[in-house]
């Protein structure tokens, strides 16, 4: 089996769809409650703008949602008088969960996710006994993102790119000289994401970073996640493509692949899962929206004994 037409492929749609003169300012917030950075990245010409991977606040303890940190971005946003035309998913988290459905009350936006998000709407929907009801055509999104999508955010170049391995569904965002990642890569001294969710594969996940390492050298990275690394103080979360080619510990240039493959199942074998996988899952699939209330009026998030 050989890569190369696929390596070929990919690096023609790549360096087509890369816009390294456009420079959109990128504002990044950081919950250290689960480690996600949230972006709201703008047009300075038109300020139009995309808000990617938002953190709706929620302590499992009480069961309790606020909007601590959703309502920074709202007054970042109107502080600079942006137009929000997107709220972007790179995929359906399960360590946080989605402040979209509030965030489009508060400021607007479409909300969009990968296509493939139904694949994880199906797999999921079986493991929580969702029911009828939860439908998994992707609905409950405004738009679902394909691979090669182009779309405009003010004057900035956009391009949606299909990036599994994390999970089945998960998309990078091109924006400008900006890609926004996901959970793909990881600061260089930290490395990768885990690909041991249900539909993650690790030989998916190196394929997919080494394409997103094919932009630009100096494409500005921006991640969804950093825990910072052994002997770091500060959090991170923007690097650069050639950094990562550099410097990244799992995933520089040179190393193959069967070696990362190796190297990420074993490691995630050692890893517990998220504090807030159950929630999150369950609420993200849908969008960020909750459960269907029952007859009392309230919302419930089940937990699958011995199933996870
Ligand atoms: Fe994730």
């Amino acid at each position: 089996m050989t890569d190369a037409p696929i390596a070929a492929a990919t690096t023609q749609i790549l360096s087509a769809e890369a816009h390294p003169a456009q420079k959109p300012v990128v504002k990044t917030f950081f919950d250290e409650a689960t480690f996600t950075a949230s972006h709201v990245v703008h047009d300075p010409e038109t300020k139009a703008a995309a808000v990617v991977d938002s953190v709706l606040d929620y302590d499992a303890a009480s069961g309790r949602t606020r909007y601590g940190s959703a309502q920074k971005i709202v007054d970042y946003v109107r502080e600079l008088g942006l137009k929000v035309e997107w709220q972007l998913e790179t995929h359906a988290h399960a360590d946080h969960l989605s402040a979209a459905p509030w965030l489009q009350e508060q400021i607007g936006g479409k909300l969009g996710i990968g296509a493939d998000i139904v694949r994880v709407q199906e797999v999921f929907g079986k493991i929580f006994n969702a029911g009828t009801r939860f439908a998994r055509d992707g609905s409950q999104f405004d738009h679902l993102f394909r691979d090669g999508d182009q779309f405009q955010i003010g004057n900035l170049k956009a391009t949606a790119l299909h990036v599994p391995g994390h999970t089945p569904a998960d998309m990078a965002f091109v924006i400008g000289d900006a890609a926004f990642i996901g959970d793909t890569l990881f600061m260089p001294d930290y490395g990768t994401a885990r690909a041991d969710f249900p539909g993650g594969d690790a030989r998916m996940l190196f394929r997919s970073i080494r394409r997103l390492l094919t932009l630009p050298e100096q494409t500005r990275l921006f991640l969804c996640h950093d825990y910072k690394a052994p002997g770091r103080d500060e959090f991170a979360w923007e690097t650069t493509v050639g950094a990562e080619r550099a410097h990244n510990v799992h995933v520089h240039d040179g190393v193959p692949e069967e070696e990362f493959v190796t190297m990420r199942t074993t490691r995630d074998a050692t890893l517990s899962l998220p504090n807030l996988i159950m929630p999150s899952v369950q609420i993200n699939m849908r969008g960020g929206h909750m459960p269907e209330p029952e007859e009392n009026g309230v919302s419930y998030i089940k937990i699958p004994v011995n199933k996870l």
